[in-house]
């Protein structure tokens, strides 16, 4: 019988996609997955060490995996991910359960550890997506793609550097090759992952560098893609290729997570984020220029050191300023060794979560406001799976709405014009139109 190999991915979606790699590594050592713990043979957690709470989280399900191995001694419990990059050996220390940790550049060195245990958090001197099989074939007609890895910006507030440490895009062939692979698998619409994605620059097929413009552009003109995203990007690194891509390329969908952290220029200089309120505000005015129905996306940190209500107010008024489809906010966690942490006047926790509310609030009203302004369209549907209620179907609108429509399994994979007839807070629901 097949050993059973249970995953769980916290945090970005990198670590979703990473999961997926290392089930596609461990398939080819005869792992199948389950998605049940306890029928495990060896339990993989990916971790995210962006925030406090992400972390702490990990040490609890360890907690609960030692039961399970209490029980059943031969189970294996590995720690993959950022926090493993960030802790390394001090993660068996805290819980001596753990037979291996492997950080994000060492998983196509999985079969080894899951032999022999030990701790493995070195830096790649090869490339890691070279020596891993690729992700077992998927049903689902969307994937992601990882296409850079790594960032160099050092905003004062994030781990990113330290545990994914620089910069590195893969090259542009091999991504294409990757993406007529998924293609071929039935794949149509491809998300491209890096935490720095827009500063990609890999080699080209032609011996010059791409932009991660040039490279959407090859990847436009694969047949069966019908989608393309991308995310993360950094304001910085919106290059001017890239706006254009936006209005010349069809394919690209009309969406972007911009993230701005905050709208304080004092605050923003602190993080070191390299940009000013104004100069986001422009570049999303030239973005929305090129492709007028574009949804922005963005992240806000409240109570960053020193962040007064003036600075918060500065926030607020961005949100008022951009109209977000969509956001995500947090408070700030002071991360070991990032230069925030320990350095300015830290705010006081419940500042944190008054400020939090109000600016959840604030960006719910713009996401609900842009969702019922879908009612009365007809919107391109990429039709995912079957829906909750009988005969229904459900899949995702250009800007990630998930859309409810009667229809048969038979769309599943195709794009369906879709009338959009009522809102729900979380869902579209509409019928076929035509
Ligand atoms: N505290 C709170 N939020 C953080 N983020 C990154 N580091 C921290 C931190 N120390 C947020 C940023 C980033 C998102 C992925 O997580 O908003 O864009
Ligand atoms: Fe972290 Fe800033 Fe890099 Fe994003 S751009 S990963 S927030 S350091």
């Amino acid at each position: 019988m097949a050993r059973k190999l249970f995953v769980k991915a916290y945090g970005c979606q990198m670590n979703v996609y990473d999961a997926e790699r290392m089930a596609g590594v461990m398939a080819a050592e005869g792992y199948e997955q389950t998605d049940r713990p306890e029928d495990a043979d060896l339990v993989l957690l990916n971790t995210c060490h962006i925030r406090e709470k992400a972390a702490e989280k990990v040490y609890s399900e360890l907690g609960r995996l030692k039961k399970l191995k209490d029980a059943r001694p031969d189970l294996k419990i590995g720690v993959a991910g950022c926090v493993a990059q960030a802790e390394g050996a001090e993660i068996q220390t805290r819980q001596p359960a753990v037979d291996f940790v492997v950080g994000p550049q060492a998983y196509h060195r999985l079969p080894k550890l899951v032999r022999d245990g030990g701790v493995d958090t070195e830096f790649p001197v090869e490339d890691k997506f070279a020596a891993m099989a690729p992700a077992p074939r998927r049903r689902a007609p969307s994937a992601f793609l990882t296409v850079q890895e790594g960032c160099d910006k050092f905003c004062a507030f994030c781990v990113v550097p330290y545990t994914r440490g620089a910069e590195v895009s893969r090259p542009a062939a091999r991504l294409i090759d990757e993406a007529k692979a998924l293609a071929d698998q039935g794949v149509r619409e491809i998300t491209l992952l890096g935490q720095n994605v827009n500063a990609y620059h890999g080699a080209g097929p032609d011996g010059a560098d791409w932009t991660l413009a040039r490279l959407l552009e090859a990847l436009s003109e694969i047949e069966g893609i019908a989608r393309l995203r991308y995310t993360t990007s950094h304001p910085n690194d919106m290059g001017e290729d890239l706006i254009e891509a936006h209005a010349g390329l069809e394919k690209l969908m009309p969406y972007l997570h911009l993230p701005v952290q905050s709208g304080s220029d004092r605050i923003l200089k602190a993080m070191n984020r390299r940009h000013t309120a104004d100069a986001y505000l422009r570049l999303i005015e030239r973005i929305r220029a090129a492709r007028p129905d574009i949804a922005l996306s963005g992240d806000f940190i409240v109570g960053f050191p020193g962040e007064t209500e003036a600075d918060f107010q500065a926030t607020l008024d961005i949100c008022e300023a951009v109209r977000y489809g969509s956001a995500y906010s947090f408070k700030y966690s002071s991360r070991p060794g990032t230069p925030a942490a320990g350095a300015g006047e830290q705010v006081a926790e419940d500042v944190k979560s008054e400020r939090l509310s109000r600016l959840q609030a604030r960006i719910e009203a713009d996401q609900r406001a842009f969702q019922v302004s879908m009612a009365g369209r007809v919107l391109p549907v990429l039709v995912e799976k079957a829906g909750r209620m009988p005969g229904q179907m459900v899949g995702k609108s250009p800007w990630l709405h998930a859309v409810h429509f009667d229809a048969g399994p038979e769309l599943a994979g195709q794009v369906a014009q879709v009338e959009i007839l009522e809102s729900a807070p979380n869902s579209l629901s509409g019928r076929l139109a035509g």
